[in-house]
């Protein structure tokens, strides 16, 4: 199965020390007047000459600038800034999680509880942060909801094509994040309305995020409640995309529990996930989706709980994003 074409940006994540040197070449405006075409003013004049050269070296070596002595772009590297936003936003999660890799890679293997309390990514996803909509919570929370609405940008158009909502009229996004998806699916499907459950933080940066959206007056947001808190509405879809990894069996259990009793007779649920086993051999740029190994399940897995929350007819299948992907409909 062939990757999207977004996928091409992570050829220029593929170790740390391209990422890094990208990183910086954006850092520094390198790109920006490259892209320009102002390869003579392309170094800013702190950068001096071994400084450049080890630079430029890097992302020579890495396929962002094309071989030779002319300073310009690679043809390849011009196709992947396309999805510029994408990248950017891989290479801060990067920078972010690359040092519990380094730091707590045994731990991730030998005692997945010290890497959890320790690990910078557990810190920066802390659910209780997203809770409190004070400036300081909006801040830290619009750090990785950054990173999750760039992934969803990118990923949604492919799932769409898969996960068919075309006879839907009331859409529920349980963790629907920044209403990324939500709009998209809004966007393919007139006749659809969404609403977005997810944390009061959560729901306030959505709320800013799909306002300049051509479907915001489609797309509502309910701050999640309490675990037996009914879900809102009688959807006739609801779409778990990357949300029930996050969760043990018995409170994934407990979502598709509350799923089923919102539908509306007919309705359908949809669980897009990222599929185990994630196996050696990842690149750099997949640590972050990558360190969540042990929360990915097998397609097994997820029918189990659909068969023990009452869902009668299932579907599966499989689709190639950054990694497989599952698309699983669910209905009564
Ligand atoms: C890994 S993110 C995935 C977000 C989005 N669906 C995506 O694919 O990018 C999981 C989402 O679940 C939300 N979440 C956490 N606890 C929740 C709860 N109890 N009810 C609803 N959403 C919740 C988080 O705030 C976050 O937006």
């Amino acid at each position: 199965m062939p990757h999207p074409d977004y996928v091409r940006v992570d050829a220029f994540l593929a170790d740390a020390i391209g990422a890094r040197a990208l990183a910086t070449a954006f850092e520094l405006g390198i790109i920006d007047r490259l892209v320009a075409s102002d390869a003579a003013q392309a170094l800013p004049g702190r950068v001096d000459a071994a400084g450049a050269a080890l630079l430029l070296g890097a992302l020579r070596a890495s396929g962002v600038l094309a071989p030779g002595a002319d300073l310009r772009l690679s043809a390849s590297f011009c196709e992947a800034l396309r999805y510029r936003d994408l990248l950017e936003a891989k290479l801060a999660m990067l920078d972010l999680v690359g040092p519990d890799f380094l730091e707590l890679f045994t731990a991730l293997i030998v005692d997945p509880a010290r890497f959890q309390r320790s690990a910078r990514l557990f810190e920066l996803f802390s659910y209780d942060r997203a809770r409190d909509p004070t400036p300081e919570n909006l801040a830290h929370v619009s750090r990785w909801v950054r990173f999750t609405s760039a992934l969803t940008r990118h990923e949604a158009p492919v799932l769409l094509d898969v996960a068919d909502l075309s006879a839907c009229q009331h859409l529920l996004d349980v963790g629907g994040n920044s209403g990324e998806f939500a709009a998209q699916a809004c966007d393919r499907h007139p006749g659809l309305r969404a609403t977005v459950l997810d944390l009061p933080v959560v729901c306030h940066l959505g709320e800013r995020h799909v306002a300049r959206l051509t479907s915001a007056a489609r797309i509502g947001f309910v701050p999640a409640g309490e675990s037996d808190t009914p879900f809102p509405g009688a959807p006739d879809a609801i779409v778990f995309k990357s949300m029930l990894h996050d969760w043990p069996d018995a409170q994934a259990l407990g979502f598709l529990h509350r799923a089923r009793a919102a539908l509306a007779p007919g309705g359908r649920v949809w669980i897009l996930e990222r599929a185990a086993p994630v196996e050696g051999g990842f690149a750099w740029g997949a640590l972050p989706v990558a360190l969540f190994f042990r929360s990915y399940r097998r397609a097994g897995d997820y029918r189990a709980l659909l068969d023990a929350a009452g869902f009668g007819t299932m579907r599966f299948s499989q689709v190639e994003l950054d990694m497989p992907f599952h698309v699983i409909e669910a209905g009564a």
